[in-house]
């Protein structure tokens, strides 16, 4: 939809590009005229709540006539004994999304600066340029984060530093080494995220904790997730930890009641299935496994990925090998909206028989 050129708003969100989520299975079907469509689009979990979320689900549900609990309070208390973070470090999100967009809303307003990579999650990128900051993106290395050039990238006019680890689109990872060299010296002025939504999945020793940076003193918000391997992506729960301080401005800043009822008891319950974490990681990394010994030899290439979902560069366009992927039931998701070119597409590690279809659906339409 075109903004009226009248309309008397501010010209850096007339210029906003609307975020492109991955297509849902039901629009698909509803355009197609066809059933059982699979999704591979959206980094989600193949397998599903757990089953105690379930259960907390069904009983949180019954008391949806009242208001949640406006600060989270439990969740938080779950959270704090499950990472060993004070509960005045701790604040919830409606996905972690939110978050970002209030970190944004704390931290910037005309002239100041963020800094994020490029490629890297556009949620950011849309979060600053709403709250009136200006984004200087930094060209990633062969599709990885460039920290030294991030650095470099700073001035006395930054307020914010993004770093998605693992980042979306490409799937690739900062080591612990990059990241320390860093954080020694990133100057004091600047807070930097650490955006952390596949850290379930992340089975590399190299990998950093961001509460490690956290627990030193740095000047660091580090958010997480119930979206990916939590399965709760449905239900939008995210949370950070921060400094008591930067933890008390988000709860100002945050919106009332901002995480639902339902979506906290169903956290909560997930916290407590660590068997399900361990299923969604094994299927995650044997999903992995099948698309890295499969694609190369259909002419994929693909991009190292510590997450759940991998980049693949197709032979030609990935905008059209989609669009006859969806045809046949399957949805992948070109990234060209995350600035990457139209050969790029990214593909979930779903569940074996997901995989198998999206094979045959590529055999058929390379
Ligand atoms: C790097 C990254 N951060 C944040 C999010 C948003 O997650 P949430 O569902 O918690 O808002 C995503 C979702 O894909 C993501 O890839």
């Amino acid at each position: 939809m075109s903004i009226r050129a009248m309309e008397p708003v501010r010209p850096e969100v007339r210029s906003l590009e609307p975020y492109v989520p991955g297509k849902p299975v039901e629009e698909l079907e509803r355009e197609l005229h066809i059933s059982g469509a699979i999704k591979l689009a959206s980094n989600e979990n193949p397998l599903g709540p757990s089953p105690l979320a379930i259960e907390a689900m069904a009983e949180a549900i019954r008391g949806v006539n009242r208001y949640p609990d406006g600060s989270s309070y439990y969740l938080r208390e779950a959270l704090s004994e499950f990472w060993g973070i004070p509960i005045e470090q701790i604040a919830v999100g409606s996905g972690s999304n939110d978050l970002i967009d209030v970190l944004c809303r704390i931290h910037l307003g005309p002239g100041d600066e963020a800094v994020m990579s490029d490629p890297a999650f556009v949620m950011f990128a849309i979060a600053v340029r709403v709250a009136g900051g200006k984004l200087v993106r930094v060209p990633g290395r062969e599709l990885f984060h460039d920290p030294d050039a991030m650095l470099a990238a700073v001035n006395e006019r930054t307020r914010l530093v993004y770093f998605s680890n693992p980042d979306n689109p490409t799937g690739t990872m900062v080591p612990r080494r990059a990241l320390d060299r860093y954080f020694d010296r990133v100057p004091d002025h600047v807070l930097t995220i650490l955006d952390e939504a596949y850290f379930e999945y992340v089975t590399d020793p190299e990998y950093p904790n961001g509460l490690d940076y956290l627990r030193k003193g740095k000047r660091v918000a580090v958010l997480r997730t119930f979206s990916k391997i939590y399965a709760l992506a449905g239900l939008r729960v995210g949370y950070g930890f921060f400094s008591p301080e930067l933890t008390s401005l988000v709860h100002r800043v945050r919106l009332p009641f901002n995480a639902t009822s339902v979506g906290q008891a169903a956290a909560r319950a997930s916290l407590r299935d660590r068997a399900q974490v361990e299923r969604s990681r094994a299927v995650n990394e044997a999903g992995k496994k099948l698309l890295f010994s499969e694609l190369p030899g259909l002419g994929l290439t693909l991009t190292p990925t510590w997450a759940n979902f991998v980049l693949a560069r197709f032979p030609g366009s990935a905008v059209e090998a989609a669009r006859k992927l969806e045809r046949l039931g399957i949805i992948v998701r070109p990234v060209t909206s995350f600035g990457l070119p139209p050969e790029y597409a990214r593909i979930s590690a779903g569940t074996r028989a997901e995989l198998e279809r999206l094979l045959d659906g590529l055999r058929r339409i390379l």
